[in-house]
């Protein structure tokens, strides 16, 4: 979602500016812009579409200045164009604000600024923040105060950068609900919403949060709260690289974050494991681990791919740990008055740690008093400082939109929470061995799955005009029918569903015809004899028959069309296995579409409004 960038130094902010909104193009977004201040002059440089687009019209300006911001959109209010695109500026074109997140009150206050005799050009609700700024500067106040007085009035969420023509010593910023972060550096200075736009120049980093506002010059920074006292703030390093966050040679990063999926796997687990008790220990909530194995209830909430983890963990946890769990959707379990108990866990899963809804879940459960702990993948991100303790995945920078290295990481993390509860409670040594074994060689199966990469691209030839998919699954499987179907949407805009394989009789087998590919993920596990009931079904009603089956199983062969086989491994780690090939397969579609795989239309990796 929506990308901030500011550069305060001694160097050109433009080139800083347009690599750092470069950096952020994944998040997703539909226009861009720039805002400079040098020598007195001010000037807006933005477009709908994509930077490159600002990158040509910034080159033919041959602008220079030592002060700037710059912002990716993704429309909430007012369609993606020009005039909505940020920067915003007030009516004389001296005050330039950038900012993600909703105004909710933005009709009221626009009403008085119009009244007031303020024009607005666009029709979003940022604009009216930078009025508001304008009105309060007007009437004497310096910019910090004027921001301070401006945001006391605005209801919603917000990441703002703001600049002014008559005090370019500084760049203001303020945060509510969206991220933003101090990057440090020598005689310069940086915000963002997201340390890779700034992660070139410095790795020195000050996360702000929510109701705090920050002055930024070129040497100094300070952090203030609502009733403006200064705040000390730790300074961070940050061990991401640039390596980590370049494609690397491949030619998208979702198909380098299929192919890391050996690697990430490890630093899941690495120094997690401890083979000689069969169990594990995650230091980020040993100090709550006795209240998490005592819970009377586990809830998971999360959204999109996450929720799919979640949906994995809660078979594990019930199957081994054998603590009742939910699984809820953030944004549902937000608003409906969730019964929740001081003696139940509250587990919130998020690979960015920003996404609105997940947050706002957590901050509920939090409330109302229950152990609330994060699994993360960005390192300082809003979850993972807000959570009680957590863990992080450690899958390393993901970049495409359509997650995947993080999914199975997760699955990961929740097989190793899952097994500490359980040889807590009753899992044998001996049982735990088993998982840790099988958890030690993941990596190793995930390499030769990927091997499978041309025969699943041979697959992919066949099917990519294809209208529709059914993914079915069961037991284990079925959360990931759901992620496999969900990968295809995101990225190839086939309209797919993912089901439990037995529901299928109850509805979608009205929609099976020669024309329909139906994946079945049917590795050899409890749930087996009952698939293979289900694919004969399918393949009475003339389906197109694809199934992901274990390596050994030689008798699926003559039921369907298609087969990728796998290695095996433990029931619970199945699916950390099984999705692979879903998402080369989604991957490979999508590419023969030609379609922009790392940034699909619409969506924004870190959905960070409501
Ligand atoms: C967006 C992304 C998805 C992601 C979901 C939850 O919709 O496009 O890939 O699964 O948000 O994100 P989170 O960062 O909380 O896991």
């Amino acid at each position: 979602m929506c990308g901030i960038i500011g550069y305060i130094g001694e160097k050109n902010c433009v080139p800083i500016l347009i690599n750092g909104l470069k950096r952020l193009e994944y998040r997703g977004y539909d226009s861009a812009g720039i805002g400079i201040i040098a020598n007195g002059n001010s000037e807006i440089v933005k477009n709908k579409g994509k930077v490159s687009l600002l990158e040509h019209k910034m080159k033919d300006l041959q602008l220079y200045a030592n002060l700037g911001i710059g912002h990716t959109r993704w429309a909430t209010h007012g369609i993606p164009n020009e005039i909505n695109a940020h920067p915003h500026s007030n009516l004389s074109n001296t005050l330039f604000l950038i900012h993600n997140g909703i105004i909710e009150n933005y009709r009221v206050i626009k009403k008085e600024l119009e009244n007031q005799g303020y024009h607005f050009k666009s029709d979003t609700d940022s604009e009216v923040l930078v009025h508001l700024i304008d009105r309060f500067l007007t009437l004497g106040f310096d910019l910090c105060k004027s921001v301070q007085l401006a945001l006391n009035e605005v209801v919603g969420t917000y990441g703002i950068a703001v600049i002014y023509k008559d005090e370019p010593d500084k760049i203001i910023a303020a945060r509510k609900g969206s991220p933003l972060v101090v990057g440090l550096g020598n005689n310069e200075n940086f915000i963002a919403s997201d340390v890779s736009a700034i992660l070139a120049h410095t790795k020195q980093v000050v996360y702000l949060d929510d109701g705090e506002l920050a002055v930024i010059s070129k040497d100094n920074f300070i952090v203030k709260n609502i009733s403006d006292i200064e705040i000390e703030k730790e300074v961070h390093e940050i061990s991401t690289t640039l390596e980590e966050i370049d494609k690397g040679g491949y030619s998208h990063f979702m198909l380098k974050e299929i192919m890391e999926q050996p690697e990430s796997v490890r630093n899941s687990m690495r120094g997690r494991l401890l083979p000689e008790d069969g169990t594990a220990k995650l230091g980020g909530i040993s100090e709550v681990v006795d209240r998490l194995v005592n819970s009377k209830r586990i809830i998971i909430t999360a959204c999109g791919t996450s929720w799919h983890a979640a949906l994995v963990g809660e078979y594990m946890i019930e199957n081994f740990a054998q603590i009742p769990t939910e699984i809820e959707y953030a944004s549902e379990f937000r608003y409906r008055n969730p019964i929740i108990n001081k003696d139940d866990t509250v587990l919130v899963i998020s690979q960015s740690g920003e996404t609105a809804d997940t947050l706002a879940a957590m901050r509920e459960a939090k409330s109302r008093g229950a152990l609330v702990l994060g699994i993360c993948n960005v390192v300082g991100s809003t979850i993972a400082r807000e959570s009680m303790a957590g863990v992080y995945i450690h899958a390393g920078p993901e970049i495409g939109v359509a997650s995947t290295k993080a999914f199975t990481a997760q699955l990961v993390v929740l097989s190793l929470i899952t097994l500490l509860i359980a040889r807590r409670k009753n899992l044998s040594m001996a049982e735990g061995k088993k998982i840790v074994e099988a958890l030690n060689s993941l990596p190793d199966k995930i390499t030769d799955i990927l091997k499978l990469n041309d025969r699943i691209e041979q697959l992919a030839e066949k099917f990519k005009d294809a209208n529709n998919f059914l993914y079915l699954g069961r037991g284990y499987q079925f959360p990931v029918a759901l992620e496999g179907a969900l990968k295809l949407k995101e990225i190839s805009y086939i309209h797919a569903e993912g089901y439990p394989a037995a529901e299928m009789k109850h509805g979608p087998i009205a929609l099976i015809d020669e024309n329909m590919p139906v994946v079945f993920i049917a590795p050899k596990d409890s749930a087996y004899d009952k698939v293979v009931s289900n694919i004969e079904e399918v393949r009475a009603r003339g389906g197109r028959l694809i199934a992901i089956a274990s390596e050994n199983d030689n008798d699926i062969d003559r039921l369907v069309d298609d087969t990728i086989k796998i290695p095996d491994t433990v029931e619970m780690l199945r699916p950390i296995l099984t999705s692979i090939p879903l998402q080369l397969l989604a991957y490979h579609i999508a590419v023969k579409k030609e379609l922009n795989v790392d940034q699909p239309r619409n969506l924004a990796k870190s959905v960070t409004v409501e």
